[in-house]
């Protein structure tokens, strides 16, 4: 850095977002590092793309009226109250200036996304912390116990991410019941299509008996359009205008809305998706018992894999020498595991071929 400019000296405190290593490897890399579909966008949102891409002389529409419409037709929640982001995590960094500041408190679980440090660390707000319980779940009494006063905000991401457990609505439901209603909880739920505890609409439910509810998703996970960045919130109307005035207007491009507006209408896809996920996820973890791996229960596109005795570095660089990345634990904050994203049947074999070689 220039030692002649000074920076915020927030910076310090915000950690570089962690991406996946990349490796020398001669041939077709098998990428399940990153959470995401291994299918590619449905021809028809492309088409959408491809006719709005003549009008890009013009800037997106600030509203994000017509997928806020689509999304409210879709989730029974108003269009009002319905928050439109550059990918999930624009709403989550957003909170930062909309919710937090220094002196107040955030609590959410840990290891967790990786995005939660950040909320925390840009608004000078202290982040409170609670470890996973042993089945890598949400310890949501030990969540409770640590809101104050001061607490502005809890996370809860179900299915978190890296751990992939999930709890189901009915024990969310209660424990906000005896939350105390100043204090804001966002129900991080990327990865909400791919549950088997629940159907998506379940914790819609559960909006209109906890005001100070705010349901995250996004387009990334099962419609599979991580590359255009568009995510979106379900709570209040006073939730988007808020969000809405600490970010730039302009921040969802028009592909991404088009995309968005034409994958919502192609619900078959979804399901079709959702099904694979699951014959994937049977698959895959089949294979790890088989060679002595456990994993937690998972309710995502993605297994947690606990390693045993094994070296963590070892196994992680053997499958990146046979050309398949997926994410270390000690990077996501747990040491002796390794998230692996479930791809298609031929990158599943190819990891697994993989894996048999290094163990
Ligand atoms: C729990 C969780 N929330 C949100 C996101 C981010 O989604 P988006 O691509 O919408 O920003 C991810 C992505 O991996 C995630 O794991």
């Amino acid at each position: 850095m220039n030692p002649g400019i000074e920076y915020n000296r927030r910076l310090e405190e915000i950690p570089v977002y962690p991406v996946a290593s990349t490796y020398a490897f001669d041939g077709e890399l098998v990428k399940l590092a990153s959470n995401e579909t291994p299918y590619p966008p449905h021809p028809q949102v492309l088409e959408a793309m491809e006719a709005q891409l003549r009008t890009l002389n013009r800037y997106p529409d600030p509203d994000k009226s017509l997928l806020r419409k689509r999304i409210a037709e879709r989730t029974g929640v108003p269009a009002a109250n319905v928050t439109v982001g550059n990918g999930s995590c624009e709403i989550l960094l957003a909170l930062a200036d909309a919710m937090l500041e220094p002196g107040a408190e955030l609590v959410y679980a840990w290891p967790s996304f990786s995005i939660y440090p950040h909320v925390a660390a840009m608004s000078g707000a202290r982040p409170i912390t609670v470890p996973l319980n042993d089945a890598g779940e949400h310890d949501l009494e030990a969540m409770a116990s640590e809101v104050t006063a001061a607490t502005r905000l809890v996370i809860v991401c179900n299915a978190n991410n890296p751990s992939a457990t999930a709890l189901p609505p009915s024990t969310i439901d209660a424990w906000l019941a005896e939350l105390p209603r100043h204090v804001a909880v966002i129900l991080d739920e990327a990865y909400v299509e791919f549950s088997t505890l629940q159907d998506p609409d379940d914790s819609l439910d559960l909006l209109g008996r906890h005001p100070n509810l705010v349901v995250l998703r996004t387009f990334s996970k099962v419609y599979g359009l991580c590359g255009l960045r568009v995510g979106y919130a379900l709570g209040s109307e006073s939730f988007r205008l808020a969000v809405d005035r600490v970010r730039q207007p302009f921040s969802v491009n028009a592909l991404a809305q088009v995309a968005a507006v034409e994958a919502l209408g192609h619900q078959d896809e979804v399901e079709r998706r959702v099904e694979r996920n699951a014959i994937e996820r049977a698959h895959l973890e089949s294979a790890l018992d088989e060679c002595g791996l456990a994993t937690t229960d998972s309710q995502a596109n993605f297994s947690w894999v606990l390693l045993g005795d094994r070296d963590e570095d070892e196994v992680i660089e053997g499958l990146a020498r046979q050309g398949v990345i997926v994410r270390a634990g000690k990077a996501l904050g747990e040491e002796g595991r390794m998230r692996v994203t479930y791809g298609t049947r031929p990158e599943n074999d190819r990891f697994l071929a993989a894996l048999d070689e290094v163990l």
